[in-house]
Formats: C-alpha cells, sequence, structure tokens
C-alpha cells in the first residue's frame, strides 16, 4: 500500500499535482501525531489563503476510509493517520497468502533484461575485486527475476588475448599435466606470474607464436587453452555454487572473434572509422573523450570492438529491453566510449544499455596472508569468514546441532551482505569482525533476528488465527508498516539498480521487530494478543527471508 500516492490522489488542491503533494508528505515529528504530515505553506500563494485555512480545509473535506483513520491540522500542517487495524489486516493476511512470493510483481512480465557480471578472467586469479560484480549482479538477477522479467545472466569471461600466448609458453617450459591438475587455477596462475618475472626475449617471441597458433586454429595451442579454461571454470564453479550465483551463458570475449567483422564492415560504411597511427579509431573528440580504438596497428581486434560485437550479438539474440553491464567505475570511460560509438552507429537501443557501476573492495586487515603474492583470493575470503563464523557460532550456542553448515551459511551470508550492504558506488573496506558482528548492521544480526523468531513461532505450537479486531500498538504498528514497504523496496531496489536498498531494508526490519520483542511479550500472552504477535512474527520471518534471499543469503532455522 503506497499511502503517499492514496492520500495525495484522494486530495484535489487547485493547480497543484499530485506527485507535488506526494513529495510534501513526510513523518511527522512523532508518531503520536500521525503517520503522514503535509505541510501547507506552499499552497499559500496559489489558493490566496493562510496555511493554517488551507489545512483546516483540508482536513475539513477529506473523508476517512480503509487506510486513513483521522485527518487533523496544526498549525499549517494536516496529519493524516493511517488506519493500524486495516493495514494489519490486509498486510498480515497478504504475506501469509503470498509466502515466498510476497514482494514480487509482474511488472517486468514480457521484458528481457540481461545481467553480465562477475566476468572473470580465465587463468588469472578470482580475486576480491571480482566480489562486488558477482554478489552485485547475483542480486540483481534475483530481484529482476522477482519483479517477473525475463533475466539472462551472462558471465562475459575474459578468455582472449596474448596472455593466453605466455601462459602455453610456460607450461610447455615449466609445467606438466600432473602439476596444472592438483594445483587447479592457482598453478596456471603460478606459470603465468613466473612468465612475467622471468621470460626473456626468445620466450616472448615464443608467446607471440602461441597466441597466433590460438588465433589460427591450431589444435594442440586450442586444446591446451581450452583445457586452462576449463580448470579456470570448474574452480568458479565451486564459488559461485557456494554464493548462490548462476549463470545463463558463458560467452566471454573469444565468443565474439567471428562476430566483429560485420560491425567493422558497418562502422567502415557509416564513415565512422578513421585512421590514426595505422589503427582504426573513432573519433570521439566532440564528445569530449578519447577515440575509441577499434583496431590496431597489426590489425588485431581490441576490448572495445569485442565489446561492439557482444552488445550487437546479445541484442539480435535477446532483444533485450535492457542490458546490464556490473562492472567496476575503473572502466566509466570504456562504457562511455562504445555506447557512443553504437549511438553513431544509430542503434537506437543504444540507450538501453547501462553500465552499473561499484566501487572498490579492499581488506581492512591488509596483512591477510594470501597463497600468492599481493593478490587476495576470494577463495580465501570466504573461508576465512566460514571459519570465523564457526568460532563465533561456537562460542555464542556450543551445543547448537549442525554447527558446521551453519557456520557456512553465516560466513557466505556475511561475505555477500558486507559487498553489498552500502550503495555500490562506495569504496568499501572490508572487515571480518564487522561483517560478522551479530550486532551490527549484518547479515548475521538479520539471519539471527530470523532464528529468533522462528524459536518464537517453535515454541508457540503454532496455532493461531490472525484475529480480526486487534488494535497494533504502536511497536507492532512500526514493523507492520516495514512489512507493508517490502514490495515497493524491490521495485525500488530494481530501478535504481542497487541491492543496498533490500539489504538496509532487512536491517531496518529486524531492528524494529527487535525492539517489538523486547517490549511486548509474545508466548506468555493470550487470546487475540498473542494470536496477532505470532502472525507478526510469522510474517516478519517470512518477509526477511525473502528479503536474504534476493540477496543470494539463506537462513538458518537455528543459530
Ligand atoms: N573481464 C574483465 C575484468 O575482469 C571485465 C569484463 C567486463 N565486461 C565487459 N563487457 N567489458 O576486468
Amino acid at each position: 500500500m503506497d499511502y503517499k500516492q492514496h492520500i495525495s490522489e484522494k486530495l484535489k488542491i487547485e493547480g497543484v499535482q499530485p506527485e507535488e503533494i506526494a513529495l510534501l508528505l513526510a513523518l511527522p515529528p512523532n508518531s503520536d501525531m500521525g503517520d503522514y504530515a503535509l505541510p501547507c505553506f506552499k499552497f499559500a500563494k496559489i489558493l490566496r489563503k493562510s496555511p493554517v485555512a488551507i489545512a483546516e480545509d483540508i482536513k475539513n473535506s477529506y473523508v476517512c476510509d480503509e487506510f486513513i483513520s483521522e485527518v487533523s491540522a496544526v498549525n499549517g500542517y494536516v496529519n493524516f493517520k493511517i488506519n493500524k487495524l486495516g493495514l494489519a489486516q490486509s498486510v498480515l493476511s497478504r504475506i501469509e497468502k503470498e509466502g515466498v512470493r510476497y514482494g514480487s510483481s509482474d511488472l517486468g512480465k514480457g521484458k528481457t533484461v540481461i545481467v553480465e557480471y562477475s566476468s572473470v578472467n580465465v587463468a588469472k586469479p578470482f580475486h576480491i575485486g571480482h566480489l562486488s560484480t558477482t554478489v552485485i549482479g547475483g542480486a540483481l538477477y534475483k530481484i529482476l527475476e522477482f519483479l517477473g522479467y525475463n533475466v539472462i545472466g551472462i558471465n562475459h569471461l575474459g578468455d582472449y588475448g596474448t596472455q593466453f600466448g605466455k601462459l602455453i609458453s610456460a607450461y610447455k617450459h615449466w609445467g606438466n599435466k600432473q602439476l596444472v591438475e592438483n594445483g587447479e587455477i592457482h598453478a596456471i596462475n603460478d606459470l603465468y606470474v613466473r612468465f612475467n618475472s622471468e621470460a626473456d626475449e626468445e620466450m616472448q617471441e615464443e608467446a607471440r607464436n602461441y597466441f597466433k597458433l590460438i588465433e589460427d586454429g591450431d589444435e594442440e595451442a586450442n586444446k591446451l587453452f581450452e583445457w586452462f579454461k576449463e580448470i579456470t571454470l570448474a574452480y568458479v564453479s565451486k564459488i559461485y555454487d557456494k554464493l548462490n550465483i548462476k549463470f545463463d551463458s558463458y560467452a566471454g570475449e573469444r565468443f565474439y572473434i567471428d562476430k566483429m567483422q560485420p560491425v567493422i564492415d558497418e562502422l567502415k560504411q557509416k564513415n565512422l572509422l578513421k585512421t590514426s597511427e595505422g589503427a582504426q579509431i573513432v573519433d570521439l573528440e566532440e564528445f569530449g573523450m578519447p577515440p575509441c580504438l577499434i583496431l590496431r596497428s597489426d590489425g588485431a581486434s581490441l576490448y572495445a570492438t569485442r565489446d561492439l560485437a557482444a552488445a550487437v550479438y546479445r541484442k539480435n539474440t535477446y532483444d533485450f529491453y535492457k542490458c546490464l553491464y556490473v562492472v567496476a567505475y575503473q572502466q566509466n570511460l570504456h562504457f562511455k566510449q562504445f555506447f557512443k560509438v553504437l549511438e553513431l552507429m544509430g542503434k537506437e537501443w543504444a540507450k538501453d544499455l547501462v553500465h552499473v557501476a561499484y566501487g572498490m573492495v579492499s581488506l581492512e586487515d591488509g596483512s591477510m596472508s594470501t597463497r600468492k603474492g599481493k593478490v587476495v583470493w576470494l577463495e580465501d575470503v570466504i573461508n576465512r569468514c566460514e571459519q570465523k563464523a564457526y568460532a563465533v557460532i561456537d562460542e555464542k550456542n556450543p551445543s547448537l546441532e549442525n554447527k558446521e553448515q551453519i557456520a557456512k551459511t553465516v560466513g557466505i551470508g556475511a561475505v555477500i551482505f558486507g559487498a553489498l550492504y552500502n550503495s555500490k558506488i562506495k569504496d568499501v573496506t572490508f572487515s571480518y569482525d564487522k561483517v560478522l558482528s551479530f550486532e551490527g548492521e549484518t547479515s548475521v544480526y538479520v539471519q539471527y533476528t530470523c532464528a529468533r523468531a522462528n524459536s518464537i513461532l517453535i515454541k508457540s505450537g503454532q496455532n493461531y488465527a490472525l484475529p480480526k479486531n486487534y488494535q497494533p500498538n504502536a511497536e507492532e504498528s512500526e514493523v507492520i508498516k516495514s512489512l507493508a514497504a517490502f514490495p515497493q523496496t524491490v521495485a525500488d531496489a530494481a530501478e535504481k539498480y542497487e541491492p543496498s536498498v533490500v539489504a538496509r531494508y532487512a536491517v531496518d526490519l529486524a531492528q524494529k521487530f527487535n525492539k517489538f520483542y523486547i517490549n511486548c511479550k509474545i508466548n506468555s500472552e493470550t487470546g487475540d494478543t498473542k494470536s496477532f504477535r505470532l502472525a507478526l512474527t510469522n510474517s516478519t520471518l517470512q518477509t526477511l527471508t525473502n528479503a536474504l534471499k534476493l540477496l543470494g543469503i539463506d537462513v538458518p532455522e537455528k543459530m
């Protein structure tokens, strides 16, 4: 229920649009005054009356209904009280009825949205830098799907480039099958790192040849490359499973190699290509940007060339309504450039490409030992969170059954939530203690609230029906208002491409529920009060579970 919309549409103020009224509606300084207050000062000029008189008029003409139970006028403000009984009835029965679907809608019906995310690089570390794209993209996928969109998740693998020639050369000199199979991606990365520090000119030349062999379709070189790719994918898949992430396509950069020529031809035909120092470029000076490089002087394609081909391919294949690229803000310019090139090519759908940029994640504990050099592997961060979660749970509740499994759920949740809680464009410092705190703004706090709600329901024996005439008190009403806001919250998160909106909502609802829990008895009550409170507890558990699920986080029954 959108009260602001309801009130603003019902009020007819001459010369003022309902949208304008909705924007003016605010929370009164204290909830005794009402739930929404409308300041009338702005209307004085249009209506040629004093704000006090306008507020009086509005109060007198407003007819209360199932949503608004009381209207008062005070010092130029109109205060509206919402019908708490009516709201409680409609929200709680809706949650009971909709269950795991509460908050969903069919807003996106018939529309396809591509979410390109994670996009790891073959044979390179899956490091902490990929955490945000992976969990933000994963959450957007789930949120959009919940809103009825047809979502296609694409992992735009970094599987093309001269580094694969280097890797083959390093493998031939220093590697063998056994070593790579045992060491998985770490062994491959070691070879690559070693090449970069030890390769002489001869090996560099060899690497260039190997890369050329891959491009020319040489069987052995391609077999090796495919093998490295397989090992990388097997490794990252385990992490994706842990993070509850899935993809519908792993079409990476290499997939577009044979799809670039038509795009290059079209650029030529539309007179957009220019030669500059032997290279082919699209001049973007007019738009205040450096040129977009399409072909190097040796004829090789570039990152942007492959992205142009990918965008065209995706439009033809999926006919998307939106195509989201969840990629770090460091690549802002790259996206601006190739979006502009598509626009210059006359692709009207270029406006539907969205760069969902996010900030950097760094570890507070910079000294953390990493297996390989300076990069922090995501796997290590996850393992460490799981271990720490185990220690925290063991200390709090040593006799808990299934501790190992619960620690995993809590640890993974902390990794995801830690990367999602802040508005995505902010740089964040990841702190193990902070993300695993039971008290802070964390998934652990939300999960713990769920476990509490669950235990209340189990203790009650769970036989209650929502009473028809129970008037909620202040704490209960706060929870109800928050529950009612969930569907709109999910829609807002999708509109802003901002999963943190859902994360913050979950913490806020959990806080309101805990306030209620501290101030109101539940199982020691009787009759309607008890039934109502159990219904409220059940609906809160359901809504928190739905919210966390959208972020890829599970809820343990006990903690
Ligand atoms: N693989 C790249 C990286 O790790 C990200 C790819 C982003 N997506 C794109 N369509 N350019 O930096």
